[in-house]
């Protein structure tokens, strides 16, 4: 269906790999761009899920986490205001600032059947699988008395099964990530409820 469709699969220039965007400019931009208080939310939890996975699982450096991290945290940043335009503004917006390739092309293959990039590097195909996910954790966390307090992945899993709660959360689009992250569902759930949690 590609209903956002990007037309391409080359994102920013080769010439400026290593430009990392500061936390701060990121955090402008959201602040710019993004007016929905929830969407805000979503794009840190999936930021802090992309920094702790690049810290603790890929042993990455500070550099390496603060790429991942700032993918995460941008990579809805038009959806706000540009439901249409989503991904092709925050891709140009990058370009434009010439920041690194590996970023812009993570948030380019974000949602492989709307925007038609395939996911590559392992920083692409993470930020695909924590998406819907975190999204999903998040609104099961907020249907529980106790939130995030006691929660575990066999919770997580009972609702997933449930085909009505979260409806607009694509099930698919979890086991298909996951898959193409060589990641049990069940891992990336339990890293999620515990480094989500308070963010
Ligand atoms: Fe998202």
């Amino acid at each position: 269906m590609l209903t956002h469709d990007l037309g391409r699969q080359v994102f920013g220039n080769p010439a400026n790999a290593g430009n990392t965007i500061s936390l701060q400019d990121a955090n402008q931009l959201l602040d710019d761009w993004v007016k929905n208080e929830s969407l805000k939310r979503h794009m840190r939890q999936v930021a802090a899920l992309m920094k702790a996975w690049a810290r603790e699982v890929e042993k990455l450096d500070d550099v390496g986490q603060l790429k991942w991290e700032t993918a995460g945290l941008l990579h809805d940043a038009d959806w706000d205001q540009w439901p249409d335009d989503h991904c092709k503004r925050i891709v140009e917006e990058l370009e434009k600032r010439d920041i690194d390739p590996e970023i812009i092309h993570a948030i380019a293959s974000h949602g492989p059947r709307f925007f038609g990039v395939e996911p590559v590097t392992t920083m692409d195909k993470m930020l695909y699988a924590f998406d819907e996910l975190s999204g999903f954790i998040h609104a099961y966390s907020l249907m529980r008395p106790t939130g995030y307090e006691g929660m575990d992945v066999k919770g997580v899993r009972k609702r997933l099964k449930d085909k009505a709660f979260a409806a607009q959360v694509s099930r698919e689009d979890i086991a298909d990530a996951a898959q193409r992250a060589a990641r049990e569902v069940d891992e990336l759930i339990a890293f999620a409820i515990t480094h989500q949690a308070g963010v």
